[in-house]
């Protein structure tokens, strides 16, 4: 269970990582933050390209940059938020894609929580509740 200031932070982070995100194409700037055992957070941004399927989302850019500097280990929580820049920008809900979720399906547990900021808290295992998994695969 999170406390309150565990969530907030959380959501901070995720916001202040959409400011670095990389969003020529689409202009849809996401930052996404996860927390460790330790309590420690690591937050990324989404990182287009001008080949479009290269595009890579915030949560995978954050979760890989936190295995990445800090080993392959359960996260704990995710959250994410998406930056409508311009005038009036502002922070807001986005729903994580379907990729994202298979990958967060290996690295977190089924009752982890994944903030929406400004929306639904769901566990990953609602988010997707059938990942797939090698062993159950018939091939
Ligand atoms: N995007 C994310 O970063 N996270 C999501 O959950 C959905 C979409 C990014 C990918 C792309 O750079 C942009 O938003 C528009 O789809």
């Amino acid at each position: 269970m999170l406390s309150d200031a565990a969530r907030d932070a959380l959501l901070e982070a995720a916001r202040a990582a959409a400011h670095g995100a990389y969003a020529p194409y689409s202009g849809v700037c996401v930052g996404a933050a996860v927390l460790l055992a330790d309590g420690g957070i690591v937050a990324g941004a989404n990182i287009e390209n001008a080949a479009q399927n290269l595009n890579c989302c915030a949560e995978r850019t954050a979760i890989y940059a936190a295995l990445a500097r800090f080993g392959v280990q359960r996260i704990q929580a995710l959250a994410v938020s998406m930056l409508r820049e311009g005038e009036g920008a502002a922070h807001g809900p986005i729903s994580p894609c379907g990729p994202c979720r298979q990958v967060m399906a290996e690295f977190m547990d089924a009752d982890a929580p994944v903030l929406v900021d400004g929306g639904v808290t769901r566990a990953v295992g609602e988010l997707l509740p059938d990942p797939y998994r090698p062993s159950g695969s018939p091939c």
